[in-house]
């Protein structure tokens, strides 16, 4: 996920659980211009992060190839093509959801970064463009072809980014037809959830996004393990922090970016929103370790009122 997805935050799902955690949507154009902001992009940790999962996006299928190559130099060991992205900063270049446009498109894409790289390649699509352009069969057929490992579906078109809900539907057709495994994706909030999904669509693995949004511990409980103590809570934020605050090169925007971890881990929780309050005004680490530490060693759930009930996953693009 944009915003969310960097190393300490993969690190800490993996701990948890998660079998797979990509990184957030890369840019081809900066990789093969191995640009200083794209390479901190690819920092990763080997002993925890097994499979490194890098996520491009781009519409060219050279580029894509070439810089699929200069991500397995730093270690990719599966390259996952955006073919979802509605942002128009995406789109309007060929990448993201605009390549569910252009099946051929997508599939050379696969093709070159398969025989530059290769590594299995995966991808992330949408259900379509729009309501009339629902191109997933004709997309996922074509990719399958082009030697794709697996494919993880969101079932909702670009016009509708988040609205509405997931159409599982689209999941249980995609299972039916294709022989790669296919990962479901869309409003799992819980492990009943993922369950449901698995029955429901007969897919291969479920991919969890906004509820694992200051929720990490999601992994370990669809795995039947148990939600966190407020101990462990506690201790896994200001873990949580000092990897950010080693990952990011400034302090103070170390602390800015870290912001939104620390809203949607206080989520529900009592006092959380003097709380936020309290730690957006902060700019020192020490400072809000301090405040984290008071806060979230006491910490307990509160029955939710409506305000409460979904997390803002908009902080992450700031
Ligand atoms: C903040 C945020 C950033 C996202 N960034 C990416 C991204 O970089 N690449 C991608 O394939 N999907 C991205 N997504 C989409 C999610 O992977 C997922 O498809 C979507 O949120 C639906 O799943 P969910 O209901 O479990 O959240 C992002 C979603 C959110 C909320």
């Amino acid at each position: 996920m944009a915003g969310v997805s960097q190393m300490p935050f993969r690190v800490l799902a993996f701990r948890m659980g998660a079998g797979l955690c990509p990184t957030e949507l890369i840019s081809a154009q900066g990789l093969m211009r191995s640009s200083p902001r794209t390479l901190r992009y690819l920092r990763y940790d080997p002993e925890v992060e097994r499979p490194y999962s890098l996520q491009l996006f781009g519409g060219e299928p050279e580029a894509m190839a070439r810089a699929a190559a200069v991500a397995k130099q730093h270690g990719a060991q599966v390259i996952d093509i955006n073919m979802g992205c509605p942002v128009r900063k995406v789109t309007k270049s060929g990448a993201g959801s605009a390549l569910l446009c252009d099946p051929l498109r997508a599939a050379r894409i696969v093709t070159e970064v398969r025989s530059a790289t290769g590594l299995p390649v995966t991808a992330k699509i949408r259900s379509g463009w729009d309501s009339a352009q629902k191109s997933y069969l004709e997309v996922a057929l074509a990719l399958e072809e082009a030697g794709l490992a697996a494919l993880a579906v969101h079932p909702r078109t670009r016009a509708q980014g988040y609205s509405g809900s997931a159409d599982w539907s689209v999941i249980t057709e995609l299972k039916r037809r294709l022989r790669m495994p296919v990962i479901g994706n869309g409003d799992v909030r819980s492990p009943l959830d993922a369950r449901r999904m698995l029955e429901a669509t007969g897919c291969d693995a479920v991919m969890i996004g906004r509820a694992a949004l200051g929720n990490p511990w999601i992994f370990r409980e669809l795995l039947g393990g148990a939600p966190p103590t407020p101990k462990e809570r506690c201790e896994l934020v200001l873990e949580h922090f000092r990897r950010h605050l080693e990952h990011g090169a400034v302090e103070r925007l170390a602390v800015r970016s870290f912001r939104k971890h620390l809203g949607w881990y206080s989520h529900g929780l009592r006092g959380a929103a003097s709380f936020r309050s309290e730690a957006n005004r902060l700019e020192r680490a020490a400072e809000v370790e301090a405040a984290a530490r008071r806060f979230f060693a006491q910490a307990a759930g509160e029955p939710s009122p409506d305000a409460e009930r979904e997390v803002d996953y908009r902080a992450a693009f700031g």
